[in-house]
């Protein structure tokens, strides 16, 4: 797969389906209290204790406007060889990061590939009437939903 500036690749594609779609959360256990300071002047200090489980939402730091403009809109040019330098450290982490990392990760993106290249070989893929466009998350569910959908 390429683009007319010949720079994008299947690769591309993939980190930015990863990017979007595929990834949900990463969940580590506090080992040292930690205080979460606040952002905003309407919230309040989060305290951390030994032992407290946190979620970290990939999908959340996946569709922040600050590492990412415009993350509405699918873009795998984002990932293009010209681009990907301006990808803040951490700030994409479909297969989370460090020690405990994804160890399928290169499986993964090897499936997603032969998934990807047999669907658009042998369908036509196209929009429905209950295709949402704009696509809008589901609000409160900890899945990755789309609004009005099945
Ligand atoms: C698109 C597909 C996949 C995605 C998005 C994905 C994502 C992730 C994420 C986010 C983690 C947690 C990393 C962390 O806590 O920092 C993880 C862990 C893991 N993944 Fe995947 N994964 C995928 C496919 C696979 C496949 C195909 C395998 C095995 C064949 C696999 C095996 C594992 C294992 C064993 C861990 C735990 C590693 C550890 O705790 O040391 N994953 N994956």
């Amino acid at each position: 797969m390429q683009s007319s500036s010949n720079s994008l690749t299947t690769d591309h594609f993939i980190s930015s389906l990863s990017e979007d779609v595929i990834n949900f959360r990463i969940d580590r256990v506090y080992t040292k209290p930690y205080t979460l300071e606040p952002e905003y002047p309407d919230e309040k200090p989060v305290e951390l204790g030994v032992g407290d489980l946190l979620w970290l939402l990939i999908f959340g730091l996946h569709k922040d406007s600050k590492y990412f403009p415009k993350p509405e809109v699918f873009d795998p040019e984002r990932f293009s060889d010209e681009n990907c330098d301006q990808i803040i450290p951490y700030s994409c982490i479909p297969f989370g990061f460090g020690p405990r990392n994804c160890i399928g990760s290169r499986f993964a993106i090897l499936e997603s590939k032969a998934l990807l290249y047999n669907l658009l070989l042998n369908f036509e893929i196209v929009p429905t009437k209950k295709t949402a466009n704009p696509l809008t998350c589901k609000r409160g569910s900890f899945e990755n939903a789309v609004e009005g959908g099945c």
